[in-house]
């Protein structure tokens, strides 16, 4: 008998079998506990998220939103459907194309050697704590427009809102609070820099300034909520993905050791990376009509979630899908989402993906994972390394 729910300590622990069962035996999975179903095939998650037609974003996208309904819903970026969305999205889409993003090659650069020049003479660190999301943190900061002395605050907060506790279903009350602070910390944020006026060239500036969204004046938690989604999308997901690679690479030696020899490959093995590690489980949508799909009927008004680590393993789609193979280039992959709503900071993740795997590869001979030593967050939200530690050469 085939039973998936998220929340269940076998799907924390490794969710890539029942993946492949919900693929093969029920790939519009009814979920009864939350009443909500599961598409776990590539093609499908794909076409969902190109229909803002059918289904909508505006009742959340996140399991606390959608199943466990203790998160409210406020109308930012990611909860807003076209054409409020794509007049918002217009405004600061130009802060995220790749020749924007181009523009923080050297500083993340930089930043990064000063971090390895910390940690060299140690021959040891933590690839998550010490390395990926100072990175993270600080070219968020910088890009979205954030203050800079913050930054230890906000890692603190974005990773206590994904932190679950092993015997608590979903987030935990701390998770909670840190969230209820994120919101208090933009807010003040927002009303300190509107009574000053607008200034800076950035999106976090260009959020407070909007003076209309969907017709109206944004009331302030609205503006607040812009916010927090740029904070909470720039800083997470990239450290777990940039641990992964070091892993994935440090498992495969043959591989790590083409990609030493040619870093031309190293873009297409964070892509792989992208694609075997997809860390974040699932967000979701909310069908505004009834949808059939392989003979089975979501009713209007229930949450289907996209799994998409699935997608990305599935063989429908990919030659050999459980294997790490920095030289597959698929055309396309899930991790970012598609359509409408897919990934505002993409060309963030492989800059910093790319720059920060040729500076470590170069500036360390030979590593060594820790196994011992890892910790990971298996949460039915995000899933990946919260602490790598590898060992090497010190000097
Ligand atoms: C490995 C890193 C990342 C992953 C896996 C990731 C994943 C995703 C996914 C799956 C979505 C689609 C949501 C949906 O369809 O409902 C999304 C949206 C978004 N991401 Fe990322 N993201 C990453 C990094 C970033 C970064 C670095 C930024 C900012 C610099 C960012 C900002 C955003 C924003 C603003 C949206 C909302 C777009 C919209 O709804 O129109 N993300 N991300």
């Amino acid at each position: 008998m085939l039973e998936y729910d998220p929340f269940s300590p076998e799907v924390l622990n490794d969710p890539y079998p029942i993946y492949r069962r919900l693929r093969e035996e029920a790939p519009v999975y009814h979920i009864e506990a939350y009443d909500s179903y599961a598409l776990s095939r590539f093609e499908d998650i794909w076409d969902t998220s190109n229909d803002s037609e059918r289904f909508t974003v505006e009742q959340g996208t996140s399991a606390p939103q959608l199943l466990s309904k203790v998160l409210p819903v406020f109308p930012n970026l990611n909860h807003m459907d076209p054409p409020h969305h794509t007049d918002l999205r217009k405004r600061i889409a130009h802060f995220f194309t790749p020749r924007a993003v181009e523009a923080f090659e050297q500083p993340i650069r930089s930043f990064f050697r000063e971090r390895l020049e910390e940690v060299l003479a140690e021959g040891r660190c933590d690839v998550v704590g010490d390395l990926a999301f100072p990175v993270s943190a600080r070219v968020a900061c910088i890009a979205m427009g954030f203050p800079l002395p913050d930054i230890p605050d906000l890692i603190d907060l974005v990773r206590r809102f994904f932190r679950r506790e092993p015997g608590v279903v979903g987030m935990t009350s701390d998770g909670i609070e840190a969230y209820e602070a994120m919101q208090t910390y933009v807010q003040d944020l927002t009303r300190e820099r509107r009574a000053r006026g607008v200034e800076a060239d950035n999106p976090v500036d260009t959020l407070i300034g909007v003076n209309e969204i969907a017709g109206s004046e944004p009331p302030e938690d609205i503006r607040a909520s812009h916010l927090m989604l740029l904070l909470l999308g720039s800083t997470e997901t990239f450290p777990k993905t940039f641990a992964s690679a070091l892993f994935r690479l440090w498992q495969h030696p043959d591989q790590l050791a083409e990609v030493r020899a040619d870093p031309g490959l190293l873009p297409g093995a964070f892509d792989e990376v992208l694609r075997y590690d997809m860390p974040t489980q699932f967000l979701g949508r909310t069908t505004l009509c009834d949808v059939s799909l392989h003979g089975v009927t979501i009713p209007a008004g229930r949450p289907v979630l996209l799994l998409y680590p699935s997608g990305n393993r599935d063989d429908r789609e990919f030659e050999r899908p459980d294997e790490f193979d920095i030289h597959r280039c698929p055309s396309r992959i899930v991790t970012f989402g598609q359509g409408v709503h897919r990934c505002m900071g993409v060309h963030f993740a492989k800059l910093e993906g790319r720059i920060l795997l040729e500076e470590i590869l170069q500036a360390l001979a030979d590593y060594t994972v820790d196994e011992g030593a890892i910790e990971r967050e298996r949460t039915e939200f995000v899933q990946g390394f919260t602490r790598l530690p590898i060992e090497f050469q010190a000097r």
